[in-house]
């Protein structure tokens, strides 16, 4: 099992116990207006057969981010073309103290040096700054935009897409062969 440690967090593989926390944080709207692919509603259902199919994905890496408790998920998931896709959300009660970043920032770190990927992409809804103002200061640099289905706005939403190299992130935050998390 992959743990990851910063400053303030602990980075581990979604667990069985972390179902009733998804499950609570992803039925706060809040949330889930910035997120493409959570079912609405979401129940306790959902939560548990998201964290069977996790598991499942070893070409994957998604992280529980603990804080004392569960703060949220982050993750780079492989799609089946062999794309890297960064995605990320916190407990409404965890927004705005930086965890993002700080979690982001080392999921980056990992998957690059794990799965050897070239490129990571990520995407956020146009209205979504804080998502953008994260993944900009990871380097990640605009890569057009499209729309894109919003289960809990029931409409599409223009998506900013965005794409982040590895030799950026290098540059940014030093080489991958020696970094540690952030
Ligand atoms: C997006 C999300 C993960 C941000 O997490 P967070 O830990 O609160 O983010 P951070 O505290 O690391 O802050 C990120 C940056 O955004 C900035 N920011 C926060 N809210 C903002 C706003 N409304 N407008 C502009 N900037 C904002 C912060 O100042 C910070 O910038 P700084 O580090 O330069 O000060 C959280 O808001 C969330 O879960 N949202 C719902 C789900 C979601 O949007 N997921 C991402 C889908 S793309």
């Amino acid at each position: 099992m992959d743990i990851l440690v910063t400053r303030r967090l602990t980075l581990r593989p979604p667990l069985d116990v972390d179902a009733d926390a998804i499950a609570t944080a992803l039925q706060n709207k809040d949330v889930t207006r910035m997120l493409t692919n959570v079912p609405n509603p979401y129940g306790l259902d959902d939560a548990v057969n998201w964290i069977k199919r996790v598991d499942e994905d070893k070409h994957s890496a998604y992280f529980s981010i603990y804080r004392q408790k569960f703060l949220g998920v982050v993750s780079v998931q492989t799609s089946e073309d062999g794309e890297a896709d960064l995605g990320y959300w916190l407990d409404r009660s965890a927004w705005g103290q930086g965890f993002m970043s700080e979690a982001a920032r080392a999921t980056v770190s990992h998957a690059f040096r794990k799965f050897g990927f070239e490129t990571i992409s990520s995407g956020a809804y146009e209205d979504n700054r804080a998502s953008m103002a994260i993944l900009r200061k990871l380097g990640f640099e605009a890569d057009g935009a499209r729309p894109h289905f919003n289960p809990t706005r029931n409409c599409q939403v223009s998506c900013n897409r965005v794409v982040l190299t590895r030799s950026r992130f290098e540059q940014l935050f030093g080489s991958l062969e020696t970094s540690v998390a952030a």
